[in-house]
Order: structure tokens, then sequence, then C-alpha cells
């Protein structure tokens, strides 16, 4: 429904608040559902009794703290029941549901939520949760008068993958920050965390078979400061960390209780340097190797003309097989310099035995990349997981299966469905949450340059230029957060936010009107006030980080300003 669409359908209710006290709230819900009516009326909440039947234990559950949280804002009991009830709340199965879709029924004496499965239920009580006053997620005690405007709510998602990435090995998360993390992507409706594990600059997550991965590979000696400039100056600042296998095991079950599949990605045969570190046989050279201390991609790689590299990420993946229950697994395979192989005997003669030459657009080193994707395809096919890879896995042969997540632009990814591969679509045009939100980059906080700004993200259609063949092989999208130059919490959720509210839209609606989105941000954003995290409010008129609010430039002070630096992105 666009923005005009919204309003006639509100226009009823307002009518008849103006002569029925109290007044119908307005309805701020992001991602937009599907259908939302406003039907006229309200529905007290306090004191409403809670009920349900023939949900799932982990539906129960996520029912009950529903009730729990109404209970302790309103300051009256909502009593749960494990039988129907026809009045307050009440949560039945409805099998004709498609899978995480839901439907709210809101009326002045009773509100009926129904779906098939536990994202279905869990999605609807974000939804009730957003159409209450933001208190509702605050700690403090309101007022019991609160009501929900009666409406008509039928709710799907477009997109099966609404994925959210997250970057430790360059910065470090803890467990609470991870949770943290989850948390919005859950409010917000997304269902898949890419965790990137593995990297250049730290390895972090326990694999038992290689315990120098994290004794060695989670350590590094300090951290460039700042850019990778000439000379070299580090900050001579030991900087470390990494999951245990029951932290991994803990932030799993958290996700899956918030409807959220983790997908590790354990990146190869490039972005190893950590590995390296801590096991030197595995590279062409022998090493030594010390975990990478400035941004960039490490030269050195896994020399893959050995066998024993293979039992070693065979060892891993089978660890990690057993960490992570997600059906996809992602191996990686961007930025993989091919230096090394060039000048490793050992690969050189697998380029041989393998008979692969130089032809069609792409190196004998290439091709061999793609045998060791389609090994490691092999592998986790044979303990039925799928690969994700980024979109580099692309070039030169890919074995049918194999999903595609398109980071250079778009392009990759249209390829890539056109000739039949599952995508998801990434690009670092509209989803690379690393880049600038702002374009006032001298009162931002330090990073890696770009600029994505709120409507940029909001303006990305994944079937833009695909032809309805192909238009099924989106799976969905994600936005990445590299955090190089991200090292709290606070900048972390700055970065993410509100512009992961915008991918939620592009991810779960059909229809997307940005100004309709603009009006809903304030009411989120009291959202994001009372749930404790820090965003960017540079769409609201003003930017920084908290403490360093300012006024948004005038068009001619933004024209001076650009004058007067050079920008380089
Ligand atoms: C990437 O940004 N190197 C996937
Ligand atoms: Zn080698």
């Amino acid at each position: 429904m666009n923005f005009r669409n919204l309003i006639l359908t509100l226009l009823p209710a307002l009518a008849l608040s103006a002569c029925h006290a109290p007044q119908a709230p307005e309805i701020h819900v992001i991602p937009q559902p599907q259908q939302i009516t406003a039907t006229g009326g309200v529905f007290k909440v306090a004191g409403a009794p809670v009920s349900y039947e023939g949900v799932d234990a982990r539906t129960a559950a996520q029912i009950q703290n529903f009730a729990t949280r109404l209970t302790t804002v309103t300051g009256k009991a909502s009593l749960v029941s494990e039988t129907l009830q026809d009045k307050g709340f009440s949560f039945r199965t409805d099998a004709s549901l498609a899978p995480e879709a839901y439907t709210i029924d809101i009326k002045p004496a009773a509100v009926q939520v129904a779906a098939s499965d536990f994202n279905g239920f869990f999605y609807a009580l974000q939804t009730l949760g957003q159409m209450l006053p933001p208190a509702f997620y605050g700690d403090a005690k309101a007022k019991a008068d609160w009501v929900l405007p009666c409406a008509q709510v039928n709710d799907a998602p477009r997109f099966g993958y609404r994925g959210m990435h997250m970057d430790p090995s360059r910065h470090f998360w803890s467990v609470d920050e991870v949770k943290k993390y989850l948390d919005v992507m859950a409010l917000y409706k997304l269902n898949r965390l890419h965790w990137h594990l593995t990297d250049d600059q730290g390895w972090r997550v326990e694999i038992k078979k290689y315990p120098k991965l994290t004794e060695v590979g989670s350590q590094r000696k300090e951290t460039i400061v700042k850019k990778n400039f000439n000379p070299y100056v580090g900050d001579g600042q030991p900087y470390g960390g990494f999951y245990t296998q029951d932290e991994i095991r803990e932030v799993v079950a958290y996700a899956a209780d918030r409807g959220i599949t983790v997908i590790p990605e354990i990146d190869l045969p490039g972005h190893m340097l950590a590995a390296l570190a801590a096991y030197p046989e595995l590279g062409c050279t022998g090493g030594p190797y010390d975990v990478w201390t400035i941004w960039g991609v490490s030269e050195d790689v896994l020399c893959v003309g050995q066998e024993k590299t293979f039992e070693f990420l065979e060892g891993v993946l089978t660890e990690i097989m057993d960490l992570f229950p997600s059906e996809y697994i992602h191996i990686g395979g961007d930025e993989s310099p091919k230096v090394r192989w060039e000048n490793c005997p050992r690969c050189q003669a697998r380029i041989r035995a393998l008979g692969l030459r130089d032809g069609n657009g792409h190196t004998k080193e290439q091709l061999l990349q793609n045998y060791v994707t389609a090994r490691m395809q092999e592998f986790l096919g044979k303990h039925g997981r799928k690969i994700i890879g980024w979109d580099e896995i692309l070039e030169g042969e890919l074995a049918p299966g194999a999903t595609v997540m398109s980071w250079r632009g778009a392009d990759g990814g249209i390829q890539a469905a056109s000739r039949g591969f599952d995508v998801i679509m990434t690009p670092n045009s509209h989803f690379y949450f690393d880049y600038y939100q702002s374009q006032e980059r001298d009162r931002e906080p330090f990073g890696i340059g770009g600029y994505v700004s709120l409507e940029k993200v909001y303006s990305f259609d994944p079937y833009d230029k695909l032809s309805e063949e192909a238009k099924p092989h989106i799976l969905g999208a994600q936005a990445n957060l590299w955090t190089e130059y991200i090292a709290t919490p606070e900048h972390l959720e700055y970065m993410l936010l509100p512009r992961m509210c915008a991918l939620s839209e592009v991810q779960w609606c059909q229809e997307r009107d940005y100004d309709r989105f603009l009006a809903s941000l304030p009411h989120t954003g009291e959202i994001l006030d009372a749930l404790g995290y820090t965003w960017c409010k540079y769409a609201l008129g003003t930017a920084g980080m908290p403490g360093d609010e300012h006024p948004v430039r005038t068009p001619e002070e933004m024209e001076k300003y650009r004058s007067e630096n050079h920008w380089d992105w």
C-alpha cells in the first residue's frame, strides 16, 4: 500500500476517533505490512488476557514474553491461558498461511492472530509491538490506558532470505553485542545473520582439531593507525578475541529463538592469513606469517597444491557444520590474490595435473580457485549442506547448486541468476553499511569511504534488470557491515541504523514508498531509543554520533563544503 492509500484507509479511523475517545493512534510499522487497513475504533490493551492453542513451545514462550511485557508496562496483569479465549489477544494456527506469513484482526473486543509457523507468530508480535506506544520497549512503567487501533493486517515477506552481515574478524563483537544486533534484526523481521568469522585480521571461532587457530590466529600484535598509509604506523595495542564453541551454540540458539538462522562464513582460499599465522605449513611459502595488522588483503593464501590443506579445510568445516545447523555455509572466495599460486611448485603441479590452461578470459590460477570451490561444495554437499560464495566464484566455472552473493554491484548477481544460479543481492553500491551515510564526512566518525544514504538503500530493487525466468533465483537481499574502521558497539549501531530499517522494506515489502517510510522513522526512532540503540538521525535533520549532533547544512553550505574538500569517493 502506498502512503496515499494508507492515509485513505486511516481516514475512517480518524473520523470515528474524532467523536469516540480514546483516539486511534497512527500506525507506523517497519517493514510496512503488505496490507494494513485501519477499520475504526480501538482495542484497550491494559489487562487484556492472552490465549493460545495448538502452537509449538517456542511460539508459546514468545507469546508469554509478550504478555509479561504488557503486564510490566501497563501495570495491569495480562493473564495467559492455553485455551483460546474470545476476549483479549488470541493466537491460533492457520495451516493455510504461507511460512512466515501472519494475519492480525484487531477489533474493540479482541485481537486475533493467526500464522502457520514460528516466524509468522513472531512477526505478528513484532507488528503488534510496533503498533503500541514506543514505551512498550522501554523499562519505565507506562500509563495503563494504552490502545491499539482497530485494523486488519495480512502480511507475508517478499523474499525468503532477509540478511544482515557482521564482521567480528576486523573488530571483535562480544556475545552480548551479537545478541543486541540479533534483537534489532528480529524487530525488523530479518531472518539471516551472515557471520564473517575468519579473515586475515583474526580467526574468531574455536576449532578443537586446530587449537592454534584461536591461540595464535585470534590475536594480532597491533592495528594500523587509521588508513593504509605509507609509512606504516601501528597503534602498539595487542588486539584479539574469539568465540568458544559453547558461545557459538549460545548465539545460534538465541538467533533461532528470534527466527534467525546464523550462516557462518569461513573465507577461503584467500583472506586466510590468521590461519596461516597459526599453521604456516598451509601456505605456499611456509611462512612465517603474522596475523595481518593492516586493513588490506594479504597476498598470502592457502596452498592448494597440497592435500593437507584440504584435510585442514574439511576438519574445520566438519566442526562448523556441527555448530551451525544452517543449510548454507558461506565459503567466501572473494579477493583471493593469485601471485603465490603462480610461483608455487605445488600449486603449479596441481594445475598441470588438472590440465588447467589460460583461456576464455580466465587464467589457470582462476580455474584453480574454481577447483577449490568445487571440492568444498562437494564435501559440504555430502553432508547435506549448500555453499554460498562471493561473486568471484562465478569467474570461470561454477558447479550447479552454488549460491552467489553479489557484492561488486548487482551485475554479478544478474549474470548468475541468468545462468541459473541462486543469488543473494548485497551490492556495495546500495548495501555496504560501512560506507558513510551522510555527505558531511568531516562530521561523521572516520570510515572506509563511499557513500550510501538511507534513500539509496531504500531505492534498490533486487529484481531490477532481471528477466522473468531469472527472478525466482533471487533468494533475497542483505547488507554488509565490514568493521575495519568500526571499533565500538555505538559506532556499529550508528552505521547499522536506520539503514537496516530501509533494507528491511526492500527485503519485505512488495510495494514501497519512501515518503511513508520517512513518516514512520520518528516512531521507529523512539523504539530504538527505548531499546538503547545508537542510530544516525541524519534523515531526521541531525547527524553525528550522540553528543556530537549538529544541524544539517543548507544546500549552499553543502556546495561550499564540497568545493573546499577533495572527495575521493
Ligand atoms: C567483500 O567486500 N570483499 C566481499
Ligand atoms: Zn601453493
